[in-house]
């Protein structure tokens, strides 16, 4: 890992690129259409959606739309979704739902299908049921792969008990990726050290912060460093995360932004990564929920 590095090789033995765009929270086809055409145009050649941010079939409709525009095809993009918390744990309601998502997105394939949350919809997250549905949730997925219609699957929110549970029912595949929340604020390093260990890439969401207690974008130490590299809060962030090995999937919908989330080929000195991976720990109660789940 260096500096330049932009794709990392997943265990499933296909290559993702490190820096993904984010849709949470992006709806609406103009706005789609908007953001995805700048992303495009900025270089993200990877994207990350869910069945449950409802924006999957305008961000189909504006990739088909757009990737001529760039000269590019769909094999050019790597394409992320996930499966909603209710329908874990179904054979058939999981396949119908890889399918609509297959239609929204105007695709045959999914690059990296993921279990969005390790407890099911309506069932309590203390229950003992949740274990027995992520075995056959991961099982159905498996198969799915097999028959084509994913090419890496992998889990989000899960947390080392879970991997742990799942490496050993896991049918012959160990989750590629496990999409976690990862920034200085909230540094999973257990988590980070156990993936690693087992080849599950960790990919980073709120990667600036934005969702804990505090922020990130503002903390002293972060806009002391940026102001020395001479770049901008967020680009430290996401680089922080970077120059672990960490992927990223920064969402924006301002250009400024977008443009800004791209442009990260600048070092962190190990000081200054000290120093970040240094700051206060801020876990929000969802998170300490997540670690009591079944
Ligand atoms: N698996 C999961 O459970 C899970 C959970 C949460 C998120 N995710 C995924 O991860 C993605 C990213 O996480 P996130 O949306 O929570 O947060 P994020 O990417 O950390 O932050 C997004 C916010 O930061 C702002 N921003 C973006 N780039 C910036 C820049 N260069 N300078 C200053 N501000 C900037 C955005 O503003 P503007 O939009 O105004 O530009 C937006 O308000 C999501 O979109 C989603 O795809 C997954």
């Amino acid at each position: 890992m260096n500096g330049r590095t932009r794709n990392v090789r997943l265990s499933s033995g296909y290559v993702m690129p490190l820096i993904g765009f984010g849709t949470y929270k992006i709806q609406g086809r103009e706005t789609i259409c908007d953001v995805v055409d700048e992303s495009l145009k900025v270089g993200f050649r990877s994207i990350d959606t869910a069945v449950v941010y409802h924006n999957e079939e305008d961000i189909g409709y504006a990739l088909t739309l757009l990737l001529p525009k760039y000269n590019l095809e769909r094999s050019d993009i790597f394409i992320t979704t996930k499966l909603s918390p209710r329908d874990h744990g179904n054979p058939e309601r999981i396949e119908e739902s890889v399918q609509r998502s297959l239609k929204a997105l105007n695709t045959t394939y999914i690059d990296l299908y993921l279990i969005h949350w390790p407890a099911a919809s309506r069932i309590p997250e203390t229950s003992t049921d949740n274990s027995s549905l992520r075995a056959k949730t991961w099982r159905t997925l498996v198969d799915l792969k097999k028959q084509g219609f994913i090419r890496s699957v992998g889990v989000s929110n899960y947390t080392v008990r879970h991997l742990e549970e799942l490496l050993h029912d896991r049918k012959g595949i160990a989750p590629a990726v496990n999409q976690v929340e990862c920034h200085p604020h909230f540094r999973q390093e257990e988590l980070i050290a156990y993936c690693n260990e087992k080849g599950v890439h960790v990919q980073a969401y709120s990667s600036l912060g934005t969702s804990s207690n505090t922020s990130l974008l503002t903390d002293p130490t972060v806009t002391k460093i940026a102001s020395q590299l001479d770049v901008t809060p967020a680009q430290l962030l996401l680089k922080w995360a970077l120059e672990q090995g960490i992927g990223v999937i920064p969402k924006a919908v301002q250009k400024e932004h977008i443009r800004n989330n791209m442009q990260l080929d600048f070092m962190i000195d190990e000081e200054n990564m000290n120093a970040l991976s240094s700051l206060p720990q801020s876990w929000k109660i969802l998170q300490i929920k997540l670690h009591n789940f079944v």
